[in-house]
């Protein structure tokens, strides 16, 4: 049995997922691995007494498990970006193995943390909570050549896109219950403006296609301009609605992208509800495969954390101690040559538009003569009798394929008819690659 020593940054509701899980599960842990893990420090903002420690030294500055020689690796969970990404550098320039869950972090400065050589950093919890897709695409898939990688990758989102369907409430009723049930933070823009799911498909669209950690690269929308009737006209066109990060390699290069697309009913992604996360990846070998599980909570993070801890603690049983920091292993990729990214407006995709309009006739010809003059072909529509409260009426179409710097320009000739009287709610669909 080799002992691994471990010091927790943070005590919030990831760290304690990991002590909780310790503490039930330790025994068959080393069963398992030949592993023991002793928590051997932690170091976080405020005592929480009401926690149980493991017997671990508890001090507040995060600084004190890098400098503590009994502590072989440190689990960085207290999330941001500055002194969890100070730690982090000072942890592997110590020679201490990293973990985190901190996919900010990792999107952010992912190519300057992994480039520092040997030492290992691993961040299996940072994408998809408890699902093993850093492993599958790092490990699992690596003798495939990854075509595209869909992901339902923000339960707050899936959670509410799903009550929506399932209540047709409105958008902001829903916000209002995913806060009070804990599914979303009382500021919830990062999750509903996409960026949570943005950080997670840097982490990805890095490791599948072995590209730099570019988060600057991707087009990002989230998912606040969604109504209940988007939904249900999606439905009727045999759609559901799901916020995607969508990392796919075309013959233009890699598309790195993260918005609310519709997904065919029948489609396996159509299925994954609520707050339940998932990722589909296509590759040559392989071919379709997907993973689904829980995207968050505490004990669901730890079971993630804690894979990426025995993992390392495996080096222990093959090397000594003192050579863990010098292991070759490390779950990303080697940063190859740069891929060609495409820019969002050189994407092709068929789009779902909801164009509210004067209820009068000729309104609908005029706005099929605009679509027109641009190319854009309509493959279905729906046209309700029923004016809504506010006495206009939505015009919903379904186009062709189009580029969607066409489809912006289209939509914004649209917008300036005197009959459109909203703003036009354009949802792209899903790609299949
Ligand atoms: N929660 C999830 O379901 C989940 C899922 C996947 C990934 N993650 C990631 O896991 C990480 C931790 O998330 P969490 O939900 O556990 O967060 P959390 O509940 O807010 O816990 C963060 C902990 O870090 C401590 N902390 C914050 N700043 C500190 C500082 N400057 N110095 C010392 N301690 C500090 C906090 O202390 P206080 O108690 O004083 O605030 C708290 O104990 C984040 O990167 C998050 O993105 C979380």
């Amino acid at each position: 049995m080799k002992k691994l020593r471990i010091g927790i940054a943070g005590l919030g509701t990831v760290a304690q997922g990991v002590l909780h899980l310790i503490k039930n599960n330790g025994n068959l842990m080393s069963d398992r691995t030949g592993i023991e893990l002793v928590v051997q420090r932690i170091a976080s903002r405020s005592a929480r007494p009401d926690v149980d420690l493991l017997g671990a030294a508890f001090s507040t500055d995060v600084h004190d498990l890098v400098a503590d020689p009994e502590v072989d690796v440190v689990l960085e969970l207290i999330g941001g970006e500055g002194l969890a990404k100070e730690l982090i550098e000072s942890a592997l320039a110590a020679n201490k193995p990293v973990v985190t869950a901190n996919k900010a972090v990792v999107a952010a400065h992912g190519d300057q943390l992994l480039a520092g050589g040997n030492v290992p950093l691993r961040f299996e919890a940072a994408v998809a909570g408890a699902i093993p897709i850093i492993q599958s695409l790092s490990q699992g898939l690596a003798a495939n050549r990854i075509n595209a990688i869909y992901g339902i990758i923000n339960g707050t989102c899936n959670y509410m896109l799903t009550v929506m369907e399932e209540e047709g409430l409105a958008f902001n009723e829903v916000l209002a219950q995913a806060q009070a049930l804990g599914y979303a933070e009382a500021d919830p823009a990062f999750d509903i403006d996409g960026i949570d799911a943005a950080h997670k498909l840097t982490i990805l669209a890095a490791l599948g296609f072995a590209t730099s950690y570019d988060f600057s690269a991707l087009y990002i929308e989230g998912i606040t301009q969604i109504a209940a009737e988007d939904i249900q006209y999606a439905k009727e066109l045999g759609f559901k609605i799901k916020h995607l990060g969508i990392a796919a390699h075309t013959p233009a290069g890699l598309e790195t992208r993260v918005h609310p697309a519709l997904v065919p009913s029948s489609a396996l992604l159509a299925s994954v509800n609520g707050v339940m996360n998932a990722v589909q990846v296509m590759s040559d070998g392989a071919g379709e495969t997907l993973f689904s599980g829980p995207g968050a909570g505490g004990a669901a993070t730890a079971s993630a954390v804690l894979a990426d801890v025995l993992a390392l603690g495996s080096l222990v049983a093959a090397h000594t101690s003192d050579a863990l920091g010098q292991s070759q292993d490390k779950p990303a990729v080697d940063t190859g040559p740069a891929i060609r990214r495409v820019a969002m407006d050189d994407i092709p995709s068929a789009c779902y538009l909801r164009i509210p309009t004067v209820d009068r006739p000729g309104v609908f010809a005029q706005v099929a003569s605009a679509l027109s003059a641009h190319s854009i072909s309509i493959e279905a529509v729906i046209q309700k009798e029923q004016p809504s409260a506010d006495a206009s009426v939505s015009i919903v179409i379904m186009t062709n394929v189009v580029v969607e710097s066409v489809l912006n320009a289209a939509l914004s000739e649209l917008s300036a008819l005197d009959t459109v009287v909203g703003d036009i709610t354009r949802i792209r669909v899903a790609p299949t690659h």
